[in-house]
């Protein structure tokens, strides 16, 4: 027979479902997701925030039953943000050993030992100037601000973290989180840093979400011009060396090449920030009927692994955990 001119079957590999399954790559689980929660005070509070249809701001009462939800859906762990009753210029509520966040983080261990529960440790929900710090001259105070931060990530653990999620963007934050999580006795929580954080406009529905837009400036003076891929290598270098146990990059989407960047450099476990502003993009197209939102979420989740990360954090995660357990 004539040879015909050569060139590849890649389709012999993809002609049935059980060919395409058994040569897949890639595997999205339930158990790689981490579903955000944003707790406020008050009681019977349940508020759909206005720019992510689908997320709530709920009071303690409600903690329970989101809880049983989460843990019925298989979902491991939760990253939990608070929304204080009062603001003030240190942020005073973060690091009140009867803040919010320390209340729910209780409340849950006191209920289950089951779901994970990483605390977000920062100062701009607090804050009346909405900053991720102490405000000296117009700006925020790097190395002021940092005790600040120390004392939220140990009364975070005081309540039962399992996780501290620092998210400041001040330098030395990591290292001296460490050390003060050693000194008080939490050798044994792991750091998960927000270690490469982009200023970016993609977080615009989450501070709707949790009350925290700066009221003046913005935040380019710590988190991270969208432009630049070696600093990000360098954020993460120092992350490490300061003791980080984990590496998030955020947001996820637009930073796909950051993800795999930073999986190739740090034997570490990355995490992926599926941030607000990518959630409620598809959101308000499927509420219009204008994509497939189960197929366009399982796609980009399943994409964030492929880009290297090991663990998402997603408010699609109850969707994705419902849509995995039909498929
Ligand atoms: C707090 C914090 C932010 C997010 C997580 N932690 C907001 C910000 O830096 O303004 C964003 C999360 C999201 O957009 O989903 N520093």
């Amino acid at each position: 027979m004539k040879k015909m001119t050569e060139f590849k079957r890649h389709r012999r590999l993809r002609n049935s479902a059980g060919m395409r399954a058994i040569v897949r790559e890639t595997e999205l689980k339930t158990a790689d997701l981490v579903y955000p929660l944003f707790v406020v005070e008050g009681d019977h509070i349940k508020n759909e925030v206005s720019s992510m249809p689908g997320v709530y701001q709920i009071s303690l009462d409600y903690l329970e039953e989101e809880i049983d939800e989460l843990l019925k859906l298989g979902i491991p762990s939760v990253l939990l943000f608070g929304i204080p009753e009062e603001k003030d210029e240190a942020g005073s509520g973060a690091y009140d050993p009867e803040g919010i966040v320390q209340k729910a983080i209780r409340q849950i261990k006191q209920k289950t030992s089951e779901l994970l529960v990483i605390a977000d440790t920062c100062l701009c929900e607090y804050t009346s100037h909405g900053h991720c710090g102490l405000i000296h001259n117009g700006d925020v105070d790097n190395d002021a601000s940092l005790p600040l931060h120390v004392k939220t990530a140990v009364t975070q653990a005081e309540a039962g973290a399992d996780i501290i999620a620092p998210s400041n963007m001040m330098d030395g934050f990591v290292a001296e989180i460490r050390q003060g999580l050693d000194e008080a006795g939490f050798a044994h929580i792991p750091v998960m840093s927000y270690a490469v954080k982009y200023a970016s406009a993609f977080y615009g529905p989450f501070r709707d979400a949790a009350d925290s837009t700066p009221q003046f400036g913005d935040r380019k003076t710590y988190q991270m011009d969208p432009a630049n891929r070696l600093e990000a290598m360098r954020e993460a270098q120092s992350d490490i060396e300061e003791g980080a146990d984990f590496l998030i990059v955020k947001p996820a989407l637009s930073y796909m090449d950051i993800i795999r960047d930073v999986k190739n450099n740090h034997p570490v476990p990355v995490v992926a920030y599926n941030v607000s502003g990518e959630y409620s993009m598809v959101k308000a197209a499927s509420l219009n009927g204008w994509i497939d939102e189960r197929a366009i979420v399982l796609e980009k989740l399943t994409s964030m692994k492929r880009a290297g990360a090991d663990i998402i954090i997603t408010y699609f995660a109850k969707d994705a955990a419902k849509w995995l357990q039909e498929n």
